[in-house]
């Protein structure tokens, strides 16, 4: 609670609260004086997050978050109380007074203010070079990609002059160490003086050695999802490779970290929370042309997958998307992880596969807007986009595909949250890829819905290959054994080769061909081994990892003797040692004939 009568204090009484999260939640009124929605600090389906417009606090009664104006933008933005308030004061069009912050919040606040002041700065810069005679080749490749002046005004995209030192000028006076923060310049440590583009015979190299980062490319401005310029990235204007990388981006500062942005986010938020859900695309041209072709919900990840801070900062507005990425192997691996962080976060995933050579902007110019939306309408669920991309990676012909397609899925399946979905997607794929034995069936099933046990899995003690290998002889799922896998059963009960072995229950269930007794855990181990296309079972294999059981049994047995010989010595047992130590020897002779 802000102190009566501060500055904090004079901005809350301002403040509508309601307006203020309803910029990042998507709010329903639901009472007199209630709003409520989707909790933004913990994933729900149901909305129990709501704001109360009278006594201007906001409460969820999923996780319990509470609090005032302050402590909502603090929370979701992630930043300090005093930043909260110098944010929503400048909302509201509200001049903080210098005493409202502390020495060092004021300086830091300072900072980031003239940062981001910076940013605009360069931007109205970029955008009037464009228009400049140095901007003409810019303005035609622009033109010749079909971009309309109107669409190069509202994304603010600009040019970024040959010239390493115009832009050094324009912030002629300014601290040098605030412009080497800003990530608009470049230096060079060893050689300070050294004036990097040699064609400006007529200028001075100024007395620093700072000079523009970005030269002679096209610039797009990156804002932050309330719409100012944090960052840039230029695209190159040539196709030599001379000219640098195709793309160039701000390093990250203070004000931008590009694992937590999502191009055009500030743009696309509110039609992203009409359409109830967003177009997913990698790069900022084809975020820009299908903006353009009127599906303005569209945002870009900028070419890297999905990170987490961006998937939450998605959730805010919606959890539907559309991921169209570009149909080449980058793009769909890209795809693949960023389906796996949206499945997490509890997403309804769609994705649109473009014709291949085509990505998202030449489709559109192409092929039209039309097309782009019959597309989107034809989009297949991600599952079922998934269980393709097994078929065409392994076309489920032979059981040993038919093992590799499922092994392909397992993991995505295993990412699910929800267990009934899970169940279903896993009989889904069974039935898909044409996987007909009922236990495999079944393996498959339990493993998805093991989920949370697999993870498990990894802690318990780890099977042998040779307990894997009796198990896959053993188990009636595979029959893999035949008559020999007979005579396993027989030695491996009568000697209980299996007692005390991390597969213990596993190889029990398959001697007596119940898994009804498996623990979750041991299900997915089972899955796993079941599933796993592995060298055929030959006779060799199978006795040789009988053998292995053997010596592990021998050698469990040896360390026990060992243990009671030494106990026998201390008591100076004579007659139990002499019987121990026979035993000993009985044992090492034993493991011998074993090879050991
Ligand atoms: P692409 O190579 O697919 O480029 O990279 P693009 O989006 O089709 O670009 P245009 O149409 O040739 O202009 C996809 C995205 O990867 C990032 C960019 O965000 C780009 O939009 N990228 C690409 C980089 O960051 N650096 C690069 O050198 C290349
Ligand atoms: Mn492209």
């Amino acid at each position: 609670m802000p102190n009566p009568g501060s500055f904090a204090d004079t901005v809350k009484q301002q403040a509508d609260i309601v307006r203020i999260v309803g910029g990042y939640v998507r709010l329903k009124k639901t009472g007199a004086q209630n709003f409520s929605g989707l909790c933004p600090f913990h994933k729900e389906k149901t909305p129990s997050f709501s704001v109360h417009e009278v006594r201007q606090f906001y409460h969820c009664f999923g996780c319990g978050a509470s609090g005032d104006v302050f402590s909502f933008v603090q929370k979701i933005e992630n930043i300090t109380f005093l930043e909260a308030v110098r944010g929503v004061a400048e909302k509201l069009g509200i001049q903080a007074p210098r005493q409202a912050f502390s020495p060092e919040e004021a300086r830091e606040a300072q900072a980031r203010g003239a940062l981001l002041e910076m940013q605009e700065r360069a931007c109205v810069f970029f955008e009037q070079q464009l228009r400049r005679p140095e901007g003409a080749q810019a303005r035609e490749y622009l033109a010749s990609r079909g971009l309309s002046q109107e669409t190069i005004r509202e994304f603010r995209m600009g040019y970024a002059p040959d010239s390493g030192f115009m832009l050094r000028d324009l912030f002629r006076g300014a601290e040098e160490e605030l412009l080497r923060q800003s990530g608009l310049f470049s230096w060079k440590e060893t050689e300070p003086f050294e004036q990097p583009d040699s064609n400006e015979e007529q200028r001075k190299p100024p007395r620093s050695a700072l000079y523009a980062k970005f030269r002679g490319r096209i610039m797009f401005p990156i804002c932050h999802d309330g719409g100012k310029v944090i960052a840039f990235t230029g695209r190159r204007l040539s196709n030599e490779e001379k000219a640098g990388p195709k793309y160039l981006n701000s390093p990250e500062t203070a004000i931008y970290s590009k694992s937590r942005v999502l191009f055009n986010l500030d743009k696309a938020k509110e039609h992203i929370r009409a359409l109830g859900y967003a177009i997913l695309v990698e790069g900022q041209m084809d975020c820009i042309s299908v903006y353009t072709a009127d599906f303005k919900n569209v945002i870009a990840t900028s070419g890297t997958a999905f990170t987490e801070p961006q998937v939450r900062l998605l959730a805010r507005h919606s959890r539907n998307v559309v991921v169209n990425f570009d149909p080449d192997a980058a793009g769909a691996a890209a795809a693949e992880r960023s389906l796996a962080l949206l499945v997490e976060e509890d997403f309804q995933i769609k994705v649109l596969t473009l014709e291949p050579g085509l990505d998202p902007d030449l489709f559109i110019r192409r092929r039209g807007r039309q097309a782009y939306a019959d597309a989107l309408r034809s989009a297949p669920q991600y599952f079922g986009y998934l269980v393709e991309r097994a078929r065409a990676l392994h076309p489920p012909r032979s059981p040993e595909n038919k093992l590799r397609a499922a092994n392909f899925l397992l993991p995505h399946l295993n990412r699910v949250p929800n267990r009934i979905v899970r169940d279903e997607l896993a009989a889904d794929v069974a039935q898909k890829l044409g996987i007909d034995s009922v236990v495999l069936r079944q393996e498959l099933r339990r493993a998805a819905a093991a989920r949370s046990s697999t993870v498990k899995a990894a802690a318990q003690p780890a099977l042998t290959e040779s307990e894997k290998i009796l198990i896959r002889a053993l188990h009636p799922a595979t029959a893999e054994g035949g008559d020999v896998a007979r005579h396993l059963a027989e030695a491996i009960e009568a000697e209980s080769l299996h007692r005390g072995l991390a597969g213990e229950a596993l190889i029990q269930a398959a001697l007596t061909g119940n898994d009804a007794e498996l623990s979750e855990a041991d299900h997915a181990r089972l899955a796993a081994i079941l599933m796993r296309d592995d060298e055929p079972l030959t006779t060799e294999l199978l006795q040789s990892a009988l053998n292995a059981l053997r010596v592990i049994r021998l050698e469990r047995t040896k360390r026990e003797l060992a243990g009671r010989i030494v106990e026998a010595e201390r008591r100076q047992d004579q007659s139990s040692l002499l019987a121990l130590v026979q035993e000993k020897q009985r044992i090492d002779r034993e493991l011998h004939a074993a090879g050991q």
